[in-house]
């Protein structure tokens, strides 16, 4: 068996994941191929197709070197023995599951390749998330194969967009699911040996924990179900706050200082957005309705529900501060990306709330420092002339009659406040949706202001 090792699927997470494994190992190398051509030139550019903080760097230390991006998919499986896979896997959105099952057309591709053009024996890695068992179905379509034998493992990612390589490079812990037969084992040591890294420079052994398989598949779904639940949960709680006079910036803090409950992910906002929460949680909720677990189902899609209901109450809000209409009025939309240091904008609060304000009539100004052009995709259909992107948030707030805070971009709080208030229309509003600015000094320059759980 070769040490080399492709990743097929080169977007968010083959990318950044690839670009890592590279340089902690410069004795393997490392190919990640796409069906997209546009995105391997991007990856081959110095325009990099997505931004990270610090993959620029890591990319120019390795690409050329042991990294390399490429459509030759065939010939990339053929001289590899280790095959991550980190294809999409979005939700179903048509049949049996439609709005709540994955989407596993990408990844049954995949393995029909592999088998295809295998010509020795491969260690599978799903690196995509999956729903729990799916590995069986991948170990049955890839041994249909008459003579090779392919072991597939489950290492699911759990990076966090923005922080990706800070995370990619001192993981929490890396999973590795594996049979428990003899190949199986051999299987999971081999992929233990790539994030020990070469002279066991990279994740400290006992930060790598194996499961089963099926374990490490259901965690990935589990550990984003419960990130989810806790968002939902801070933010139900914002919206009584909201409603009595307490602040839940207080609330967080004293409730985070339990050591039990712990400090992280217990900040209010315009509820969780970006491509894996609201998909594996309802994925999670497709496999309870599956095993004929309706109360766990109703459990999970209430974390949804919840989100929802966040961004429409930021809608609402905003029309009562308004004098109950916004038709005509110019609201500029701070951030569109669904949160600071990416330009990634799937399921993006933003997106929501400027689809609503849209059908107020209100007229948008959307400002952004990395995700204008994700933006322009995502609205093409709502582009009507009432809805314009600015690079400059200056620009964007005048003459506007709101200034609504949607992503936490650093430069927000750093901005002219006094400036920005003098070119909008009065009475000046600034609906800080991430409780990102100094509220207090808004309103002694003349905004009125409206947060989120105070
Ligand atoms: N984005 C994240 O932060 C994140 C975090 C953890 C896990 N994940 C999981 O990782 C997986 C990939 O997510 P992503 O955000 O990187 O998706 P993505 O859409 O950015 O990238 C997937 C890539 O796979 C390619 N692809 C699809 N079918 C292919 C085929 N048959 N052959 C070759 N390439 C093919 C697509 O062209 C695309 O470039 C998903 O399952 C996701 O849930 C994502």
């Amino acid at each position: 068996m070769n040490k080399d090792i492709v990743c097929v699927g080169a977007g968010y997470i083959g990318g950044p994941t690839m670009a890592v494994i590279a340089k902690m190992n410069p004795s393997r190398r490392v190919w990640v191929v796409d069906i997209n051509k546009e995105r391997i030139d991007a990856w081959n550019s110095d325009n990099l197709p997505i931004y990270e903080p610090g993959l620029d760097e890591v990319v120019r230390e390795v690409r050329g070197k042991n990294l390399f991006f490429t459509t030759d998919i065939e010939g990339c499986i053929k001289k590899c023995d280790i095959v991550f896979v980190g294809v999409n896997t979005p939700t179903k959105m048509f049949g049996r599951g439609a709005g709540r099952a994955s989407d596993l057309q990408f990844w049954e591709a995949t393995a029909r390749n592999i088998a295809k053009w295998a010509e020795s024996d491969k260690i599978v890695v799903e690196k995509s998330t999956l729903p729990v068992r799916t590995a069986a179905a991948m170990s049955a379509i890839l041994n249909t194969h008459e003579s090779l034998k392919f072991t597939v493992l489950s290492n699911p990612e759990f990076l966090a967009e923005g922080t990706a390589i800070k995370d990619l490079l001192s993981p929490d812990r890396v999973l590795i699911g594996g049979p428990a037969d003899e190949a199986g084992k051999r299987a999971v040591d081999e992929i233990v040996d790539i994030y020990a890294g070469e002279s066991d420079c990279w994740v400290p052994r006992e930060k790598i924990l194996t499961t089963n398989v099926w374990s490490a598949e259901l965690t990935k779904l589990a550990a984003n179900a419960m990130l989810a639940q806790r968002v939902s949960s801070v933010n139900a709680l914002s919206q009584l706050c909201e409603a009595t006079g307490a602040d839940i910036g207080e609330v967080a803090r004293v409730m985070g200082a339990d050591t039990r409950i712990g400090s992280k992910f217990l900040k209010a906002g315009p509820g969780f957005g970006g491509s894996c929460f609201k998909k594996d949680v309802l994925n999670l909720v497709y496999l309870c309705e599956t095993f004929g677990l309706k109360d766990a189902a109703l459990y999970w899609n209430q974390v949804i529900a919840m989100n929802d209901s966040q961004q429409r109450r930021i809608v609402e809000r905003l029309f009562h501060a308004l004098f109950n209409t916004i038709a005509n009025k110019k609201i500029a939309v701070f951030g569109f990306a669904f949160k600071a240091d990416t330009g990634d904008t799937r399921e993006t609060p933003s997106g929501a709330v400027v689809r609503m304000l849209h059908e107020e009539h209100a007229r948008l100004a959307i400002t952004d420092p990395k995700a204008l052009p994700n933006a322009k995709k995502d609205l093409a259909d709502i582009m009507d002339g009432s809805i314009e992107l600015v690079e400059d948030p200056y620009e964007a707030a005048k003459d506007a009659d709101a200034v609504l805070v949607m992503t936490d971009w650093k430069q927000y709080p750093a901005l002219d406040w006094s400036n920005i208030y003098a070119s909008m229309r009065k009475p000046a509003l600034v609906f800080d949706a991430r409780n990102c600015l100094a509220a207090e000094e808004l309103r002694k320059i003349g905004f009125k202001t409206l947060n989120i759980g105070k």
